[in-house]
């Protein structure tokens, strides 16, 4: 039995097996055939980003891939419609990659906690059981894969940072403190920001909220901006790389993006800092807090002076986009592969 957690968030999906993690936009576009596989000059290294899937008689183009050569492409940032269209199809693209032939899994994975009590059900449901699925390599190549997803444990995904500052690989406890303590975590997404509390690994309702604080509403005013300025409506998903770099070209011309983004991420994270301010105002006893996901380290440094607590400092050479999925995946290997007792959120968190 192989043990995967694999989050499929607005902005990316996120999978481990503890060995590999795989990371790709959660685009999905139409397949369109492709008559010249072949790279003009070859650069080299095989294309990482190409993912293309079939599954229930559909083929698809996912991620990057989608992104550069599907003509219909599907994007949503709407809750109901993602469970429904994509979650299957991102998580079987993600576990096809990962596991070899006919070994059964485990899955485990994530929802925001707003959304927690009304899709949890619907989404192990859509996960749990036999899948077939077909990856097809860029040379065109099939290979036919049979995931049997034996069973399907979802959480509030903010509890995936928490599990894993908290457990070992092997699903043991590592850290005893985050155990006794009382936790804020701050989970900053594409779409979502999720609050949530574990007092003393209790879930706790009142400190939880899910908000559309989302590096997305920062990429939305930058996307109006560049449209006023150039005529172009750039899809957010595009807008990744270009804020990284600072600059975008758009029809030739060079647009700077440095200052324009500062301002917008530090509204951002004012907005944040008083949400959590008012969402734990009587939480005033909370030990230590945790910023996580994406956004989180692309807003760390505007949000962390703005917050009034200890904050736990992570590593940022880690990819804090995988801290959810990380978490995921140890928790399941304390819940089927052994380690010693936290308490399970989603008892808590049910209640
Ligand atoms: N290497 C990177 N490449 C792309 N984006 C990155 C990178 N590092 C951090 N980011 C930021 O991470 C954000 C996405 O974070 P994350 O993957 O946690 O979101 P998500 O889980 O998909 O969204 P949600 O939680 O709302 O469903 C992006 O908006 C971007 O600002
Ligand atoms: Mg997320």
């Amino acid at each position: 039995m192989e043990i995967l957690g694999i989050d499929i968030g607005f902005g990316f999906t996120k999978a481990t097996d503890g060995k590999r993690d795989l990371v790709f936009k959660s685009v999905l576009g139409e397949a369109t055939d492709i008559q010249f596989r072949e790279e003009m000059i070859a650069a080299g290294d095989v294309d990482e980003n190409h993912l293309q899937v079939e599954i229930d008689g559909k083929s698809y183009f996912v991620g990057e891939m989608a992104e550069r050569q599907s003509n219909v492409r599907f994007f949503t940032l709407d809750q109901a419609q993602f469970i429904a269209k994509f979650a299957k199809v991102f998580a079987l693209a993600a576990a096809a990659q990962l596991v070899k032939g006919f070994v059964p899994i485990n899955l485990v994975t994530g929802l925001p906690i707003g959304y927690y009590r009304e899709f949890k059900d619907e989404l192990a449901k859509l996960l749990i059981g036999e899948h077939k699925v077909t990856l097809i390599d860029a040379s065109g190549k099939r290979e036919e894969k049979s995931i049997s997803v034996n069973k399907v444990r979802v959480v509030p995904q903010p509890f995936g940072s928490l599990f894993n500052l908290m457990l070992n690989d092997l699903g043991e406890m590592a850290d005893k403190r985050l155990v006794k303590d009382k936790i804020g975590i701050i989970d900053v997404g594409f779409r979502t920001s999720d609050y949530t509390i574990s007092d003393k690994m209790r879930y706790s309702e009142r400190g939880s909220r899910t908000t559309d604080s989302g590096i997305a509403r920062a990429f939305n005013v930058i996307a109006t901006k560049l449209r006023e300025n150039s005529g172009v409506n750039i899809e957010l998903y595009r807008l990744y790389e270009a804020i990284d770099n600072g600059k975008i070209k758009i029809r030739g011309k060079e647009y700077d993006l440095k200052a324009l983004t500062e301002q917008i991420f530090s509204q951002l994270a004012t907005s944040i800092a008083n949400e959590v301010d008012r969402l734990w105002v009587d939480d005033w006893d909370i030990d230590a807090m945790i910023i996580t996901g994406g956004g989180g380290s692309v807003l760390a440094k505007h949000l962390k002076p703005l917050l009034n607590g200890v904050i736990i400092e992570t590593d940022p050479e880690h990819d804090m986009r995988l801290y959810n999925v990380r978490g995921y995946r140890k928790f399941g290997q304390h819940l089927w592969a052994r380690g010693n007792a936290p308490q399970d959120p989603e008892t808590k968190a049910t209640k």
